[in-house]
């Protein structure tokens, strides 16, 4: 039997991807290599996000090139954004590669990697179907992806994704109920929504389907035996009075946003065009946090965007103080290929951004240590993921807020229990197992 190896860079879509892809190859009837060393197909779901992610995949890439000078036998298959972002360069720049793909075409994997048989050389790159559709193989038993939508709509000035991944497309309601009813079937008490910009879900499919993403969430959260709903990641703009009532009205939707602000400064905001202002992202916490009040807030920042002054930089640290956030993705502005602004004028020099990313993470670190040791005394559900990988005589498992807890407790994997939080990190929780309540 051939073994194929994949190796996965880049955000959830990209790991979900890959939980596709390696069922599109089981199906084609290859088996999972245990290391990239004993597979006859070596497979990267590249990421294009900033510089670093391109220069991490070249140097995979090389290593994969010494592989197959000693093994020409080995076929080398280049999927995801960056060999998307590369399609007309990509095979006289990587002349070993033998077959690439983008996000939009992972089912034509199938078309040519037939058993056995010879590999031509393609790249596809229109978008066809969802990869949402295909076979898949899930390493975790209680937990799945679903990818609801694909694509992005917006035009954020510093991102490459919707160059990459395309127009937003979503899927249909009725599938996406029938497989959250499928894996529930299956096992799956925790569903994590995916897209680019999940509330804006169903846009597309309007009028002809009558669909949103809070009609969406309400419908899932019906689906007996899904215990609890995650989605990322929303966009501000499209956090509407309807998502926020289905958020705190839906038993199965956990008090958790993942809601990405990029600055606090209105200029700044404008210009990435965001749309929204400080204002309207402050206010909008604000009515959150008063209809779904424990809700764990998350955010994506960038640092040293183009013209970035220090009094902007000075209102990002403001609005982390204001938003008091459970935990946030910081990222130093990159130039990417293509994008408005990596044609503005003004980039902001490698010291500045470096010393603002030290001092954004040292006030995100303040926060979450904050926020999580508010939650010492208290007692949170836990979906119990397994023992601990670093200490195994303690169980692991997340709250429904998403932080992860270590755990003295007896529980099995896949069980829900209640959790007493006796300490904390900036990372993570920790706590002993509850009695459980006798039933009356
Ligand atoms: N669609 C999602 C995620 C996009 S990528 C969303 O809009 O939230 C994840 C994060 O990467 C973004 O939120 C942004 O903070 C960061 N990012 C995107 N492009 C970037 C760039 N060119 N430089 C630095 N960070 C970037
Ligand atoms: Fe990129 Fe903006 Fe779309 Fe997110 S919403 S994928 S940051 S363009
Ligand atoms: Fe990267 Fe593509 Fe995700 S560029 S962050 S893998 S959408």
């Amino acid at each position: 039997m051939k073994r194929y190896h994949v190796t996965t860079f880049g955000c959830q879509m990209n790991v979900h991807d890959s939980e596709r892809i390696k069922g599109l190859l089981e199906s084609l009837g290859l088996g999972e290599a245990g290391s990239a060393d004993d597979a006859d197909f070596l497979v990267f779901n590249t990421c294009t996000i900033r510089e670093k992610a391109d220069d991490r995949l070249v140097a995979h890439l090389m290593d994969a090139r010494a592989a197959k000078r000693r093994d020409p036998d080995k076929v080398i298959v280049v999927g995801g954004c960056w060999s998307e972002s590369m399609k007309d360069e990509l095979f006289d720049q990587f002349p070993f590669v033998d077959l690439a793909f983008g996000p939009g075409n992972i089912h034509r994997l199938g078309d040519y990697i037939q058993a056995g048989g010879e590999i031509p050389r393609g790249h596809f790159s229109t978008f066809d179907t969802f990869s949402g559709e295909l076979p898949l193989k899930r390493d975790r038993d209680f937990q799945a992806w679903m990818q609801i939508s694909t694509g992005c709509n917006c035009n954020c000035a510093y991102c490459i994704v919707p160059s990459v991944r395309g127009r937003e497309h979503s899927r249909h309601p009725g599938g996406l109920i029938r497989e959250a009813e499928r894996l529930a079937g299956d096992g799956v008490r925790e569903l994590t929504l995916l897209g680019q910009n999940v509330n804006s879900y169903g846009r597309d499919l309007r009028p002809a389907v009558d669909t949103s993403f809070a009609a969406l969430l309400r419908g899932l959260d019906a689906v007996h035996g899904i215990d609890r709903i995650r989605f990322t990641s929303p966009h501000p703009k499209d956090m509407r009075a309807d998502v926020i009532e289905a958020m705190a009205e839906c038993e199965a939707v956990c008090e958790q946003l993942h809601l990405p602000v990029q600055s606090g400064s209105t200029r700044i905001l404008k210009a990435m065009r965001r749309t929204y202002s400080r204002e309207r992202y402050l206010a909008l916490v604000e009515r959150i946090r008063e209809a779904i009040p424990d809700v764990a807030l998350t955010t994506d920042i960038i640092v040293g965007f183009p013209g970035e002054t220090d009094a902007d930089f000075a209102d990002t640290l403001s609005l982390v103080d204001e938003v008091g956030y459970d935990h946030a993705f910081t990222f130093v502005y990159s130039a990417r290929r293509g994008t408005e602004a990596a044609r503005m004028p003004d980039q902001v020099p490698d010291e500045v951004r470096g010393d603002r990313i030290e001092r954004l993470v040292e006030r995100i670190q303040h926060h979450a240590t904050a926020r999580n040791a508010a939650l010492v005394g208290t007692v949170q559900e836990v979906l119990v993921e397994g023992p601990s990988r670093t200490d195994p005589s303690v169980l692991r498992g997340r709250t429904r807020g998403g932080k992860a807890l270590n755990f003295t407790g007896t529980a099995l994997a896949g069980a829900l229990v209640d959790v007493t939080v006796t300490g904390s990190t900036s990372q993570t929780l920790s706590g002993r197992q509850a009695a459980p309540v006798a039933a009356a």
